[in-house]
């Protein structure tokens, strides 16, 4: 991670610079918004700085002051002058940025209220968290203490607009925190239990069952993804002891997952995969975690049908039951397919959730 050396001001020295500069009396106004630089939050102060600011036609100050009046902070609420304002500061932001090319250290903060823009979806922003993140981000790496602050407290934290991290999340409050800001502190706090419970969690083994070879590939991707080894059940016997913390996939035989009842009683499952032959769906996924009684975190993956490694038994129940989905569902051309000729849905894509929440609960 790039080395990052947080913005602090002081505040003598600012009220100074305010008669003249329009970013020192942004400045002011977050300092009393948000209680930084030493200060406690006092709204209407911060409401005061702003309104300076904006006579200065500093477009941070009008966004500063737009933000008190859409949330009502220091003010009133009230959305359409807050509207107004965040329509009217908006391209003089995006000048602004433009002119501040060469001095990363001034731009941090319109950069920042861009990332607000999105964040929120003010004026006529379209929100995207993304693109809020990516904002927040360059803004944090200029040093921008309250950036670094929301991309541990937030984004890091929630995986909003970004992969959750809780590594990332720590270490940016951690950041924020040594530069004396409290409401970091406070986070810390608020945050330590789930740290904590992240660092506990060690997976030990990827288990997997597979008839006919759809979740045994899953399941070596998943491995050489998150490098953890993978094993099948009676792989497993030996490898694995009673109680570890396991991954478990299975594929799907008429709505049970093969194995989970026996797997979860021998081992501890952080989550679980599930490799069937229907689309994915969240009434699917609901209804497979009833019918199981799954208590952890299910991820659905589509697997197919391969007629060649089923026995005459098998393949016989399989056509049965893709007759009647046909006769169901007589449009539904794609599954119709399926059933008679077999087919393969597997694509490693689909298991990015899968991979996205072991690392936000894990340290893999
Ligand atoms: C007897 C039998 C019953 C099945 N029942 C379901 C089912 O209820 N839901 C589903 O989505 N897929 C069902 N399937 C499809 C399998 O789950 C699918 O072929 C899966 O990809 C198999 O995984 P594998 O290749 O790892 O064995 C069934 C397959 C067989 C052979």
């Amino acid at each position: 991670m790039k080395e990052i050396i947080p913005l602090t001001f002081n505040v003598k020295d600012l009220e100074e610079q305010a008669r003249t500069d329009g970013l020192a009396c942004y400045i002011l106004g977050r300092s009393y918004d948000s209680g930084e630089n030493g200060v406690d939050q006092d709204l209407e102060k911060a409401v005061y700085w702003y309104e300076e600011g904006a006579r200065k036609n500093d477009p941070r100050a009008i966004y500063g002051l737009a933000a008190c009046y859409d949330f009502g902070d220091g003010v009133e609420q009230d959305k359409k002058k807050a509207y107004e304002l965040f329509v009217d500061a908006y391209p003089k932001l995006l000048n602004l940025m433009e002119e501040e090319q060469r001095n990363p250290e001034r731009q941090a903060f319109s950069i920042f209220c861009l990332g607000a823009y999105y964040y929120f979806g003010f004026g006529d922003v379209i929100e995207d968290k993304t693109k809020a993140f990516e904002l927040i981000n360059d803004a944090a790496e200029k040093g921008h203490i309250a950036a670094i602050y929301d991309l541990g407290a937030n984004f890091y934290y929630t995986g909003t607009g970004t992969n959750q991290d809780l590594e990332k999340s720590r270490y940016y409050l951690e950041l924020a925190a040594s530069y004396n800001l409290p409401r970091a502190k406070s986070k810390l706090l608020e945050y330590q239990d789930t740290y904590q419970k992240k660092r506990q969690i060690m997976i030990k083994a990827i288990i997997y069952q597979s008839k006919t070879g759809h979740t045994k590939e899953y399941a070596e991707t998943l491995s050489k993804e998150l490098k953890i080894p993978c094993y099948s059940v009676s792989d497993a016997k030996e490898k694995i002891n009673k109680k570890e913390e396991i991954i478990y996939l299975s594929w799907i035989r008429a709505t049970t997952l093969v194995g989970y009842k026996k797997i979860n009683k021998k081992y501890q499952i952080i989550c679980l995969g599930a490799v069937g032959a229907y689309p994915k769906s969240k009434e699917y996924i609901k209804q497979l975690k009833e019918y199981n009684h799954i208590t952890q975190e299910l991820f659905y993956f589509r697997g197919g049908i391969n007629y060649e490694k089923l026995n005459k038994f098998y393949q016989k129940l399989l056509k049965l039951v893709g007759k009647a989905i046909t006769m169901e569902n007589p449009r539904d051309k794609e599954m119709t397919r399926l059933f008679e000729n077999g087919g393969n849905f597997v694509n490693k894509k689909h298991l990015k959730p899968m991979i996205d929440y072991i690392k936000g609960v894990t340290n893999v």
